[in-house]
């Protein structure tokens, strides 16, 4: 079920995601999070970062689970989302490094996703960050990836490729491949909210909530899913 907040701007939709975290992490000091990547969550782990430094919310016993790796960039590659986090989140929060885990290419990848998926197993994320991408993407579960997936490796679209070319020097930088945690993994989530902005997004929102259930759009899943805020800016939700 959708809980929709359509609010002005990119500023309003991280105030808004930030109170639906804070809530959580209040509720249960030892909560799981589930985490993303890309420029929509960023407003929101600001204000993670600044409440915990002025305010002083600990996370010293929060577990975080991230969602997705690119493959073939090291950890120390600025645009690697093991450097996203600890640059844009971790870094500023008392989260434990043992209590943060991210998933990781390697040379067995069969294996590192089992490994992922079995870091998790005794775990529930409480809340789990979603951007989504502009062809429906959760996480990095492109279009046409069944709904019943754990971590897997997933090769980019093009479209996906492209959006994400803004952070490297070229197209050609861009990995073609990455590791992701499935769509099943992110159904059994407690809680999910989405944050979204700008109007290459509204057609994504629009069909997640409005068309019908279809592995062509990934996040049409969470109409499945019993808690799911979605946080809109005007642009974003113009078609709702
Ligand atoms: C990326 C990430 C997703 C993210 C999406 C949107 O490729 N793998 O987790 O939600 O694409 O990114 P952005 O928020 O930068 O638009």
């Amino acid at each position: 079920m959708f809980k929709i907040i359509k609010v002005k701007d990119y500023e309003e939709m991280s105030d808004k995601a930030f109170d639906v975290v804070k809530e959580v992490v209040d509720a249960n000091p030892k909560c799981v999070l589930g985490l993303a990547t890309g420029s929509s969550p960023v407003g929101l782990y600001q204000r993670m970062i600044k409440d915990h430094q002025e305010n002083g919310t600990s996370y010293a016993d929060v577990t975080t689970f991230n969602l997705d790796e690119y493959c073939g960039l090291p950890k120390s590659h600025p645009e690697s989302y093991y450097s996203f986090m600890h640059r844009n989140l971790f870094s500023g929060l008392n989260i434990p490094e043992e209590n943060i885990h991210i998933p990781e290419d390697g040379e067995d990848k069969e294996a590192k996703c089992k490994e992922y998926d079995a870091s998790m197993e005794s775990y529930t994320v409480d809340l789990q960050v979603l951007g989504i991408g502009s062809n429906g993407h959760i996480g990095f579960n492109e279009p046409g990836t069944a709904f019943d997936t754990k971590t897997h490796i997933v090769t980019l679209k093009e479209s996906t490729r492209q959006d994400n070319a803004r952070f490297f020097d070229s197209i050609d930088k861009v990995p073609t491949h990455a590791i992701t945690m499935g769509i099943d993994t992110i159904m059994h989530a407690k809680k999910i909210i989405i944050v979204a902005s700008g109007a290459n997004k509204a057609d994504a929102i629009y069909a997640m909530i409005h068309g019908p259930k279809t592995t062509d759009v990934p996040a049409s899943v969470l109409q499945d899913h019993p808690d799911v805020v979605v946080v809109v800016d005007a642009e974003a939700g113009k078609l709702l």
